[in-house]
């Protein structure tokens, strides 16, 4: 009986991987959060490993201007970064990495610095290999920086979702608000979704998400629907130590059961309504309308 469910669930699932692949290409989320530190780049690739589990091929591009570290935590030295596709020494095929469990990703080197003082040739170089991952992967998750820099927010308003990480400090839960706030008057239609890291439980979980809710409803009419809660768990601390994820280094710790209900969530929730020219193309429109010198 078991056995006939899991063989269900398994075809299923390959059958929503495979729709996904096929028909509405390639979707395009960002991981934000207004105060820096609260487990941005922990949360993005744990979250795109449980991604690729559940048989979606998943990339992770590590954005954050300056401080990129996602390379760290899979615990692989990366020569190449998108420092080197800017350069045009490179193509995106060349700096695609695979880390733990097949998992794709691209380093973020010091790369991101340049693509603000990208001519405009160089900027299409970089839409043109962008676009190539186009099809051939069922999520690009890019890993941005902290904070309000004018970059970032470009780039969140570039992608069609983003994903606000907060912990149920005040501080971040402040910021977290202030960067909602701010992309919302640079685009309204960028779709918002909270995910609370480090709780104690699942009630501080909810207070700290009605907290921003509250907020975001009253003075934005905006509705920001909860994706999930992660506990607060020391196997993440050691894991980032022993730089390796902590699905992959403690599968069955809190922190990770967290992640594995928060992406089964996701999957099950409405991918949001594609543009016509597809995503990637209209991510990648945007950005360069944004980033234009
Ligand atoms: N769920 C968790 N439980 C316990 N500790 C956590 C958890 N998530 C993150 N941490 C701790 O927070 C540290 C910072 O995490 P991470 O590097 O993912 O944050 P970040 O938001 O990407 O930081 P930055 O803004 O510098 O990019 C981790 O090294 C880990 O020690
Ligand atoms: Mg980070």
């Amino acid at each position: 009986m078991h056995d006939q469910a899991q063989g269900l669930r398994n075809l299923v699932r390959r059958a929503q991987a495979q729709g996904q692949a096929a028909g509405r290409g390639t979707r395009i989320l960002t991981v934000t959060s207004g105060k820096g530190g609260v487990g941005k780049s922990n949360f993005t690739l744990n979250f795109a490993l449980a991604l690729q589990r559940k048989g979606f091929k998943t990339l992770v591009f590590d954005a954050d201007i300056g401080l990129a570290n996602i390379d760290v935590l899979m615990g692989v030295s990366s020569q190449l970064s998108l420092y080197h596709l800017l350069k045009r020494e490179k193509t995106i095929w060349d700096i695609v990495q695979t880390g733990h469990e097949g998992l794709l990703f691209i380093a973020g080197g010091s790369g991101f610095n340049d693509l603000i003082r990208l001519t405009e040739e160089q900027l299409d170089e970089f839409a043109e290999q962008v676009n190539e991952l186009s099809g051939k992967v069922d999520f690009i998750i890019f890993d941005t920086g902290a904070g309000l820099s004018k970059e970032t927010l470009k780039f969140i308003v570039a992608a069609q979702e983003t994903i606000v990480v907060t912990t149920p400090e005040p501080t971040s839960i402040t910021d977290a608000y202030a960067i909602v706030k701010m992309v919302h008057a640079m685009q309204s239609d960028v779709r918002f979704r909270l995910v609370v890291n480090r709780t104690a439980d699942i009630a501080e979980g909810r207070h700290t998400a009605d907290k921003i809710r509250m907020v975001a409803k009253k003075f934005l009419q905006l509705d920001i629907p909860v994706l999930g809660y992660v506990a607060d768990d020391p196997h993440v601390s050691k894991a980032v130590k022993q730089q390796v994820p902590f699905t992959v280094a403690y599968p069955h710790c809190e922190a990770a059961r967290s992640i594995e209900r928060l992406a089964s969530d996701f999957i099950a929730g409405q991918p949001p309504d594609e543009s016509g020219e597809g995503a990637v193309k209209g991510f990648l429109n945007k950005m360069m309308r944004l980033f234009r010198p």
